[in-house]
């Protein structure tokens, strides 16, 4: 970063499940030493008076003004809320990044989303659709959620229930033949979906890339090796890190125009600076995301 890289004033700040983790010292990107500033992500005004957003994981956002590579800042269109670019942005950016650049995924294509209910998985069901998926399947634990989502464009859904082999059947009919999964569950109930869908797969030489996003069911699985050379089965991951900054620069670009345009949004949660302490310990309703306000 150049030593002349000017303060900007954050407008707001999204505080996301990574934002927690990061803070808490728990994410892959969580700062080594201390003392370390809050915030993966904000909306900032530039010297110009434009809105740009940022995303700075590590890096820490969660103050009146701070300095970024300049390079790093994604463009905003003239009008856009930024309490909404900051409470949707980071939801959205994990499928379009997977989509975009991390399997060759093309329209027309079905995709599965393990853990559709949340902000990042709902998104997922936007996204995909809005890339051109022929056919997405949301699946989650929340029935009231997982109604609203195939009002909203899902073209089926899978009823994550304690019930594993009446899950698995579900799994099963709907998701059989998918081409791609974009997961934010993990842990055990991937297990289980991934049984499901590849023991149901009738094109076994039809390519299946399984996308690890989130972690809300856990950090590690059990795979068989089986599962890998009796399918046409990639496991991948898709996250900062996996993909090349600037290639995400690129597409955060397309991605901010898009919330910009209204073609998807969680709704912000906002909170003043002052009551930073009750936005930290707010628990999210399904399709909100707590912004900070500065
Ligand atoms: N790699 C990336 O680029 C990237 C970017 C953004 C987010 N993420 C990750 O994606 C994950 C979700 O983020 P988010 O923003 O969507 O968080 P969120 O809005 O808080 O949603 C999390 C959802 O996970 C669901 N969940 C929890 N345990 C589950 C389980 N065992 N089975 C099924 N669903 C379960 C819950 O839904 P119900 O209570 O309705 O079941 C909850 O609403 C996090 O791990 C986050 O770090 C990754």
């Amino acid at each position: 970063m150049s030593i002349f890289a000017p303060f900007l004033d954050v407008l707001a700040v999204g505080v996301h499940p990574a934002t927690r983790g990061i803070a808490a010292g728990k994410h892959y990107t969580s700062p080594k030493n201390l003392p370390a500033l809050a915030g993966a992500d904000a909306v900032v005004r530039r010297a110009d008076g434009s809105l740009a957003h940022v995303s700075a994981m590590g890096a820490g956002t969660l103050a009146e003004r701070i300095v970024i590579d300049p390079a790093t800042a994604v463009p905003v269109p003239d009008g856009a809320d930024p309490a909404v670019l900051a409470a949707t942005m980071n939801p959205a950016l994990s499928s379009w990044a997977a989509l975009r650049t991390r399997v060759p995924f093309q329209a027309g294509q079905s995709v599965l989303v393990h853990g559709a209910t949340g902000n990042a998985g709902s998104m997922a069901v936007k996204v995909a659709k809005h890339l051109g998926a022929g056919r997405v399947i949301a699946a989650g634990r929340n029935r009231n959620r997982l109604d609203e989502l195939k009002a909203e464009g899902a073209d089926a859904i899978v009823a994550l229930t304690p019930d594993e082999d009446a899950t698995a059947a579900a799994f099963a009919e709907a998701a059989a033949e998918v081409d791609v999964v974009l997961d934010y569950v993990w842990g055990a109930p991937t297990e289980l979906a991934m049984r499901a869908v590849l023991g149901a797969r009738t094109q076994r030489t039809r390519l299946l890339d399984w996308v690890q996003i989130g972690g809300m069911g856990g950090d590690a699985i059990t795979l068989s090796g089986h599962a890998l050379c009796s399918t046409a089965f990639r496991v991948l991951g898709s996250g900062f890190g996996s993909v090349d900054m600037q290639v995400m620069q690129r597409e955060f670009t397309e991605l901010v125009a898009a919330i910009a345009a209204g073609a998807m949004a969680v709704r912000p949660h906002p909170f003043p600076l002052d009551q930073v302490e009750a936005a930290w310990a707010h628990e999210d309703e399904p399709g909100e995301r707590t912004v900070i306000l500065l």
